[in-house]
């Protein structure tokens, strides 16, 4: 199997590059570097850096390195900067990715892997949810991964083109050597190592009159390695399948600033301010469907294991990738 993972320079492309190539798999990395890290690419990918908005250049990259199956890491993912500026993220995540569908027909690649995201489903009736559950997202971001997933279904009817889409909860941690940098850095508990390396003051809590047990909300915090697995799981199966990912564990933003005092052994101070909007109160997945069709067991599911690892990582690399 040689593979294209488009966004391999991103958080979860580069954990699942390194894991792909742990699993045999050839690797070429393709990125245009607005959001991921040179440094982020696993020494043994080739890396290619290109556009997906160039679709000749993207066909030409498919054809000449005899790609048979794609990885799609590449989007932008901030759902705060999606409400502020809708149409790049329908021209980045949409139409970039018809491009890379056309680039797939021309080139005769039938397999992709999507990364789509839990904010499809908006504020869920009930937790743990299902795939089944009715999709609502209430942000142009997730709006945007779904618009993919039926654009992924209708190029499967028409051009037989396979495709998983991978309905991402919480990813969290870190590998050995890769790991979550971005810039500027919006999410719970890289914000909060931050506080813990004494490079922030306070992490913020945002939100505490959510109608959950202590006022906070909910996520599902999944191993960036676990779904990192569950893509070669996608990538050596056959079918179409969409899937949700995560623990079916939910841990408050409280418990996350706990859990991460114990990790560190550092304490973390806290700020409570209003909810960020647009913030769901609970998000819980049912993997269920994942672990009895491709085999999909975590090997990581506890919450203070998923914050070690990323502690490991941020010591490591205090400053990120610095490129
Ligand atoms: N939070 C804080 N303070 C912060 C940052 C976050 O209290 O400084 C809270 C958030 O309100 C949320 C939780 O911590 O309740 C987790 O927030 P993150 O920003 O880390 O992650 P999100 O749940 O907002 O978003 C993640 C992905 C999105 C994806 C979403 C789907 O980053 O891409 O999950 O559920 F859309």
């Amino acid at each position: 199997m040689r593979a294209l993972v488009v966004g391999g320079a991103g958080y979860i492309g580069s954990v699942t590059t390194e894991v792909m190539i742990h699993e045999g798999i050839e690797v070429v990395v393709f990125d245009n570097l607005s959001r991921g890290h040179r440094s982020a690419v696993h020494p043994k990918a080739k890396f290619i850096r290109g556009d997906l908005s160039d679709k000749d250049g993207i066909t030409r990259v498919l054809k000449s390195e005899s790609i048979d199956s794609i990885v799609h890491f590449a989007a932008y993912s901030l759902v705060g900067e999606s409400m502020e500026a809708p149409n790049m993220y329908f021209r980045n995540n949409v139409a970039c990715t018809v491009n890379l569908l056309e680039a797939m027909r021309e080139a005769g690649v039938k397999k992709i892997v999507f990364s789509s995201t839990a904010a499809v489903y908006g504020e869920p009736n009930e937790v743990p949810i299902s795939e089944d559950a009715p999709t609502s997202p209430k942000n142009p971001y997730g709006a945007s991964k779904l618009m993919i997933e039926e654009i992924l279904r209708w190029n499967s009817v028409a051009y037989g083109v396979h495709y998983t889409a991978l309905r991402y909860f919480n990813a969290a941690g870190a590998s050995e050597n890769f790991g979550e940098d971005h810039d500027p850095e919006t999410h719970l508990i890289p914000l909060i190592l931050d506080v813990a390396l004494g490079k922030r003051d306070a992490v913020e809590i945002f939100g505490t009159d959510y109608p959950t047990p202590d006022g906070t909300a909910i996520r599902d915090y999944i191993h960036v390695v676990d779904l990192a697995r569950a893509h070669v799981l996608a990538l050596r199966d056959g079918r179409n399948g969409t899937y949700n990912l995560g623990n079916g564990e939910g841990y408050s933003v409280r418990e996350v600033v706990e859990a991460a005092e114990r990790v560190t052994g550092r304490p973390i101070p806290t700020r409570e301010i209003p909810r960020r909007p647009g913030d769901p109160a609970k998000l819980v997945a049912s993997s269920k469907r994942i672990k009895e069709e491709l085999g999909w067991k975590p090997q990581w599911p506890n919450l203070e294991d998923i914050l070690n690892s990323a502690w490991e990582w941020r010591k490591r690399f205090p400053n990120g990738y610095e490129d």
